[in-house]
């Protein structure tokens, strides 16, 4: 199915209507396996997009600021790799980054944006499209975690397709799920295209640790939203003020996100008692950190050639682009 979005002429719509999450399966899956844990994708209801946006413009957190200097730094040459290629980017949120691209880039003529929240997606994409009006601004409503059929477009004929996976969201994956990841991507952009992919690096515990827990409380609020969602909405009774929120480096290459109980306490979800225990964790999110080889050699096991990798004067950040093979 195929929708023009409110006569913006450059826009269209294509909903592969991705399956809803069964919230409740999944958190109550979560809550009865040891150790606890929850899917980060339920972090972004609205109020949680919303924290995340502000986590973004934090001093502490430097991932934001310093790929949009990779970006700037480098987007004439990248404009020179990607030529007028077809670019696919992977969740929509990031209209700051893509316009980096766009601005080195006239040859730049076709956009597609891959979303699972229509929303969202409408939004960037609109605004994208109103802001260049020479660029095709194609809209897929879909959950690119999961293999994917791009729509058979003229306008993606011809064309190399070049992924862009902004912002290190590829941390979230544990390092075998990066691997099965990059593969469908590497299958959806095809021998002659490649993929361009932001990755935090490896760095001091200290840094890491500031950035995922800042002194305004917004990354402790970001993971308590989630317990306030899962109050609301599923009925549970968590007492938001019977936790604290952790994050510390694990020397394996990640950071932990967790709400740690402060006491014995059971609570309710359904028909379910869910028990903790003092100090017992609820593992909200890991996000993995990765040295330039590091990823490299993930990349590669998934059948992308390493081609460049950027990173700033302070080595706080990668940008891979990675090639297709046959
Ligand atoms: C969206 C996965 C890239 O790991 O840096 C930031 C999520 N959580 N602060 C990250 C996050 C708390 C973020 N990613």
């Amino acid at each position: 199915m195929t929708l023009s979005l409110n006569s913006r002429p450059n826009v269209q719509l294509y909903d592969l209507h991705p399956p809803l999450d069964d919230f409740y399966a999944a958190a109550l899956a979560g809550l009865q396996a040891t150790p606890k844990t929850m899917p980060p994708k339920f972090l972004y209801d609205q109020r949680g997009a919303e924290l995340f946006d502000v986590i973004c413009t934090l001093e502490e957190y430097y991932l934001t600021r310093t790929e949009l200097l990779i970006l700037r730094t480098y987007a004439p040459e990248l404009a020179t790799l990607m030529g007028d290629c077809a670019l696919l980017e992977f969740g929509s949120g990031s209209s700051q980054k893509v316009q980096t691209l766009l601005d080195a880039n006239p040859k730049l003529r076709t956009y597609v944006g891959l979303d699972i929240s229509r929303h969202q997606l409408q939004k960037s994409c609109l605004d994208l499209a109103s802001r260049y009006p020479q660029l095709e601004a194609i809209a897929i409503c879909a959950d690119y975690t999961q293999p994917l059929t791009l729509p058979d477009l003229p306008a993606l004929r011809h064309r190399s397709k070049v992924g862009f996976f902004p912002g290190s969201s590829i941390g979230n994956l544990e390092p075998q799920e990066v691997v099965v990841f990059l593969r469908h991507t590497a299958m959806l952009v095809g021998p002659q295209g490649s993929l361009l992919i932001g990755v935090d690096l490896k760095k001091e515990p200290a840094i890491l640790e500031a950035a995922y827990d800042d002194t305004q409380g917004v990354s402790a609020a970001f993971a308590f939203n989630l317990l306030t969602r899962i109050n609301r909405e599923l009925g549970a009774d968590f007492q938001l003020d019977q936790f604290r929120y952790r994050a510390s480096y694990n020397p394996i290459g990640r950071i932990e996100m967790d709400l740690v109980s402060l006491i014995d306490q059971v609570v309710h979800l359904g028909a379910h008692e869910i028990a903790f225990q003092q100090g017992e964790a609820l593992r909200t999110e890991n996000s993995y950190k990765y040295s330039v080889s590091d990823f490299q050699d993930l990349a590669a096991q998934a059948g992308f050639q390493p081609q460049q990798v950027w990173t700033d004067p302070d080595r706080l950040f990668s940008l891979h682009y990675l090639q297709g093979k046959s």
